[in-house]
């Protein structure tokens, strides 16, 4: 099957160097081709380029040919979101009322409610309904121009709970078009273990992980490295752990305070830190020598109303930044990528240029496919978006809260 796209109206993030991240000011550069065709063919995009260099000869091919007018209509590679706990048991709206009425997202932790109260839910729930759930989140976010996306553990919290996250996690990967990768995190010390960390600490590396290894369940292990939660050293454990078992790291770091995170990460050579609304000059001088991807979480923030992260200045020095949603009920509940770019623009000074690389190339970096994923190369896989007709691609960021996606392809195939 070979799907035709004609007169795009610009075809945005060609990337012919096939570069696997994007850092500093050549993020505010993002090449495009004004009228321009793509061809799909078996999953993958196969050629791209100014209409006049369609041939004729690409219609007759003997296979089957589907073509698609994109008069007015611009074509993206689709959103690769690189930091997700989108399967989880029931929101926390009322978590969300009572900051309202001033308590903090910490007082509430520290009581039993936050990741402890979606962990006992989660315990609750049925695999099957977990994964209904989960699978109807997943469609949402494909029609808001995900084709990529992380999913983490971490509401289980016991090993029984967290192994069933995870085989929640794998059976999606089967049954979704979209392009999964899993993470099991290490995200707090139940309230039982909470004066026995030790022990947790123990059962976590030594029986969690072998046999969330044994049984293939995660490709990377990640960890809740602030106040209140994991400290580095019990951090740089979980990590090396995971990494012995063929496990790369990732970090959430330096979200509450400056948690010495971000070094630990970089220390394991973790593939990303992630939040890093608490960090100063040396943890950006930590992440140049490395190859751990800054990624900011914009709707945390903006939902936790946190100190936001100094994007500007991690760009100016010349690192790489990524934007992932962060989608979980307590401090992001949603998966729309477009509003994270439009909140990289509107609080983090960030250029609509900055926002694309930061949601494709980079986050796909981030959760380590920014080979075949993330931009419009030959050969990458097609997982591509078609917008309705809009002025320019600045529209999106600038168009919060809006979805100006109209058709979703992925490996090729409309969806
Ligand atoms: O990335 N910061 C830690 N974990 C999640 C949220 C956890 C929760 O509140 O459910 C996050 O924000
Ligand atoms: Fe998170």
């Amino acid at each position: 099957m070979r799907l035709i796209l004609q007169n795009i109206k610009e075809l945005v993030q060609v990337d012919p160097k096939r570069r696997l991240w994007v850092a500093g000011k050549s993020m505010s550069e993002v090449q495009t081709i004004k009228n321009a065709f793509l061809i799909v063919k078996d999953e993958q995009i196969s050629d791209f380029g100014p209409m006049e260099k369609l041939s004729q000869s690409d219609f007759e091919a003997d296979d089957l040919l589907m073509e698609i007018d994109c008069s007015g209509k611009m074509v993206f590679p689709s959103y690769c979101d690189s930091h997700t706990h989108l399967v989880y048991a029931a929101s926390r709206e009322n978590e969300f009322t009572d900051r309202n009425k001033g308590l903090t997202y910490e007082e509430i932790a520290q009581n039993g409610g936050g990741i402890l109260n979606s962990a006992r839910h989660l315990h609750e729930m049925l695999e099957d309904a977990l994964f209904n759930q989960a699978m109807v989140r997943l469609e949402e976010i494909a029609m808001m121009g995900t084709g990529a996306v992380e999913i983490k553990s971490g509401y289980g919290l016991t090993t029984e709970s967290e192994l069933k996250m995870l085989r929640v996690i794998h059976r999606m990967k089967q049954h979704s078009p979209l392009m999964i990768k899993s993470t099991f995190l290490a995200h707090a010390f139940p309230m039982e273990f909470r004066n026995k960390r030790k022990e947790y600490m123990n059962m976590l590396v030594n029986e969690m992980l072998p046999l969330i290894a044994a049984d293939e369940l995660a490709d990377y292990v990640d960890v809740f490295c602030d106040r209140g939660f994991f400290t580095i050293k019990e951090t740089e454990r979980i990590l090396l752990a995971g990494g012995k078992l063929g496990m790369k790291g990732k970090v959430h770091a330096n979200e509450l305070a400056n948690s010495g995170g971000v070094q630990v990460g970089v220390k394991c050579n973790a593939l990303s830190a992630d939040h890093l609304e608490h960090i100063e000059d040396e943890e950006i001088a930590a992440l140049m020598d490395s190859e751990t991807m800054p990624t900011v979480l914009p709707g945390a923030a903006f939902f936790l109303n946190l100190k936001l992260a100094p994007v500007r200045k991690m760009i100016e020095a010349g690192l790489p930044v990524a934007l992932a949603s962060d989608y979980n009920p307590g401090s992001s509940p949603s998966g729309n990528m477009n509003f994270i770019q439009s909140l990289g623009c509107l609080k983090y000074g960030m250029t609509p240029e900055e926002t694309i690389h930061a949601t494709t190339i980079n986050s796909a970096y981030a959760m380590g496919i920014s080979e075949s994923y993330g931009s419009i190369a030959r050969g990458k896989v097609a997982n591509l978006f078609i917008t309705k007709e809009i002025s320019s691609y600045a529209v999106i960021p600038y168009s919060f809260g809006s979805n100006l996606i109209e058709t979703v392809i992925l490996n090729g195939e409309i969806q």
